[in-house]
């Protein structure tokens, strides 16, 4: 008996402290990670960002749209995110895209400028050009088909970025620089190619929610306690209002509306004499987006390979960034005469245009180049990673045959 309540004790025992240290740790709900501390440096970037933002809202009445708050948090001239000195995309930065991944993204969209190219279009436009990284594998990829197009020009919005993007293509493609060209504003008349990846992602947002039957939008005030930035509503109107009412939000949904983007897209379209542009990006098309269980948004911060949501942290010094709403990119193209080549998942373009064939260079027996490319490619292809949230929009004027990238698995139908 005495020897059987032994027994009994020290599986109870042994099963507190299994359930300690193994069982319990895994149902707590974890704690977000800690982000890293700015070097004192950054932080005193971020401290005159944060007065330079006060002084506009003071400038403003004292209430500035989240829209503008995004757009100077990002852009202020030296001192916004993509305006300051930082190192932004790749290992040491804060968040890596497609073409920072693996020069096997480029390889592969050249498939389908090269049809473009051979249809007739020489100029390729690439928007937003980040650490310069698509145009020197696009250009070193095009040439190693002989398909190379006459000039391939750069708009890009901060002048840190196009240093950078001059250095990293000088270094990577020597012998193809003297065909780029960077642009402050887009020409009149374009006969192009429009590349942009990862960009619309980037362009200021306005949220909205309905609230009390109302359509309101978020802004910033300055706390009467302490001068910090304070979320504050206001009544929606305008354009924001209209756009915002077509969405029929239900009580309590809060959610982006990119007026911008759309903008960026109807300029873009009215320069675009003949041609075809190209938007990849993670996001959906409006049903999906503006889903009745989607109801807080898509917004979200990227600092040091950590992401999170709050916009308001680390001014200057983190990325910014909401999905975007593919139908609301189309309607503006449309709106402007231009058709939709195609839509389609990231993962379905990039097999379209051979992905498996241009792996399929490489012999899986050299085990060494063999398996980082597979790992890269399953990275950009993978439901779980971008193959499925990135998707691809063709728009087009003057296009009329059908598209390499779009032949099997076009979405047109869901936007
Ligand atoms: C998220 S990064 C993507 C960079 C790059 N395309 C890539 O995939 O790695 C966004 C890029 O768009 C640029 N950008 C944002 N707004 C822009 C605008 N209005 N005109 C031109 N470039 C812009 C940024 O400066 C940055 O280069």
């Amino acid at each position: 008996m005495q020897l059987q309540t032994i027994g009994a004790r020290k599986g109870m025992l042994l099963f507190i402290l299994a359930y300690s240290l193994i069982i319990e740790p895994l149902m707590a709900p974890s704690p977000p990670p800690a982000l890293p501390s700015p070097a004192p440096a950054a932080q005193a970037v971020s401290a005159e960002l944060e007065r330079h933002i006060q002084a506009v809202i003071e400038a403003s009445g004292g209430w500035i749209s989240f829209a503008r708050y995004m757009e100077l948090a990002l852009y202020a001239p030296g001192l916004g995110y993509y305006s300051a000195g930082s190192v932004k995309l790749g290992g040491s930065g804060d968040f890596v895209t497609a073409p920072e991944i693996t020069p096997l993204f480029a390889r592969t969209l050249a498939r389908q400028v090269r049809e473009l190219i051979e249809g007739g279009l020489t100029e390729i436009v690439e928007v937003g050009a980040g650490s310069g990284a698509l145009a020197a594998d696009l250009l070193l990829a095009l040439a190693a088909m002989r398909c190379l197009p006459a000039r391939y020009s750069i708009l890009e919005v901060s002048a840190d970025l196009r240093e950078r993007q001059r250095a990293r293509i000088s270094q990577t493609a020597p012998d193809l620089v003297e065909r780029v060209q960077w642009l402050d504003v887009l020409p009149r008349r374009m006969r192009a190619i429009l590349v942009a990846n990862e960009v619309l992602d980037a362009i200021p947002t306005h949220i909205v929610r309905r609230h009390d039957g109302a359509i309101e939008e978020l802004g910033l005030i300055l706390s009467a306690h302490d001068g910090r930035f304070e979320r504050n509503y206001r009544a929606a109107t305008g354009e924001l209002l209209a756009a915002a009412a077509a969405l029929d939000l239900p009580e309590g949904y809060e959610t982006e509306l990119n007026l911008a983007a759309r903008a960026f897209v109807k300029s873009f379209a009215a320069s675009m004499e003949r041609g075809a542009l190209i938007f990849i990006d993670y996001g959906f098309p409006a049903a999906e987006y503006y889903h009745p269980q989607r109801s807080r948004g898509t917004l979200m911060c990227h600092y040091r390979h950590h992401a999170h949501d709050d916009p308001f942290v680390f001014v200057g010094l983190q990325d910014i960034t909401a999905h975007v709403d593919f139908s609301a990119v189309a309607d503006a193209g449309f709106g402007m005469g231009l058709r939709v080549l195609g839509f389609t998942s990231q993962a379905q373009f990039l097999v379209n245009c051979g992905i498996i064939d241009i792996l399929s260079e490489t012999q899986p027996a050299d085990v060494r180049s063999y398996a980082p490319l597979a790992g890269q490619a399953q990275k950009l292809l993978s439901p779980a990673e971008m193959g499925e949230l990135f998707k691809v929009l063709a728009l087009g004027r003057g296009i009329d045959r059908p598209l390499l990238g779009f032949a099997r698995g076009d979405r047109t139908h869901t936007l």
